[in-house]
């Protein structure tokens, strides 16, 4: 076991060891001084193949407090561009000896294809429209940091269904541990096989707002739109916008998450993203936590099966 890759079959036991080795990383992350010597020699590589600001700097935080040294491969800059393959670039950095190689690719598939190739662990900071493991693990600390546990909460998640692999890892870890999840989006942007997800799906947010714990806001992913599909800006934030009206219509005090970046205006309003009800920061703060423990899991620091 030394890869990453997806939170489909992660047993609910494993998902809680890293939820709680991520509790002392986040202490660790609050020192004066954030270095830590466990991984002093051991090297991670970034290779980022799609844009990123939050999933890559946490994950080179989190290597760097963990004492590991970090490379990240400049995407545009690479030999990539005079045709080398993508098999031959990982080929040729797996030659640098890498014990960690951290993967974000536009192609569903691309971080198991690697993890396959190489020696080195592989972790899967986002492919296509599959999976985003490590974004549900953060959103999931930051819900039992905040409610306890997830088990029996109602968690609604807003809006591009379709193209979202943060959507579908958190589908999977919350059903997993006991949350009643509710998908809600215009009819255009949910995935035709959703029935199979096994979850609610509804097209009406207005209806599933009492009661709700969370609502998570996803990000309308414009860059992978195809014509025809996206409402307007203007009829999605009045259908699907978290506006501090449907906030207060939860009747609890609902926590309002985003795994940015956030069109703000649109998926969520400003006021909104930024009231003491919005843990879109403390995701980010808790990203760094979580990636730290994945990866001391995963370099063996303690425990050695986490998944895969
Ligand atoms: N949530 C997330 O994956 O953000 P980035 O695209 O900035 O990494």
């Amino acid at each position: 076991r030394k890869d990453l890759l997806h939170i489909e079959d992660l047993p609910a036991k494993e998902i809680q060891l890293i939820l709680n080795t991520a509790k002392p990383m986040k202490e660790i992350m609050s020192r004066a001084v954030k270095k830590l010597p466990t991984f002093r020699g051991k090297s991670v590589y970034n290779l980022f193949f799609e844009s990123s600001t939050r999933t890559r700097t946490s994950f080179e935080t989190a290597a760097k407090i963990l004492g590991a040294d970090t490379s990240s491969l400049a995407v545009a800059q690479s030999s990539l561009n005079k045709g080398e393959t993508l098999l031959d670039t990982v080929r040729t950095l797996q030659a640098m000896k890498p014990d960690l190689v951290v993967i974000r690719h536009s192609s569903s598939g691309a971080a198991q294809f690697l993890a396959k190739e190489l020696k080195a662990g592989v972790i899967n900071a986002g492919d296509g429209q599959h999976e985003h493991p490590t974004q549900a693990l953060l959103d999931l600390y930051t819900m039992q940091e905040r409610l306890g546990s997830v088990e029996g909460r109602k968690i609604l998640l807003v809006g591009d269904i379709l193209h979202s692999r943060v959507a579908r890892s958190n589908v999977w870890a919350l059903k997993n541990l006991g949350a009643e999840v509710v998908l809600v989006g215009p009819p255009t942007l949910l995935p035709p096989e959703i029935k199979s997800w096994g979850v609610k799906t509804t097209f009406n947010l207005d209806e599933e707002l009492p009661g709700s714990d969370v609502i998570m806001a996803l990000r309308l992913q414009l860059e992978r739109q195809q014509s025809g599909l996206l409402p307007s800006m203007r009829e999605y934030s009045q259908l699907y916008g978290i506006t501090a009206e449907r906030v207060r219509r939860t009747g609890k005090q609902t926590l309002i998450m985003h795994p940015g970046p956030v069109n703000r205006g649109v998926e969520i309003e400003s006021s909104i993203a930024n009231s003491s009800q919005s843990v879109i920061e403390e995701q980010v703060t808790n990203g760094v936590a979580v990636r730290m423990a994945i990866m001391y899991l995963l370099l063996g620091g303690g425990t050695a099966h986490v998944v895969d």
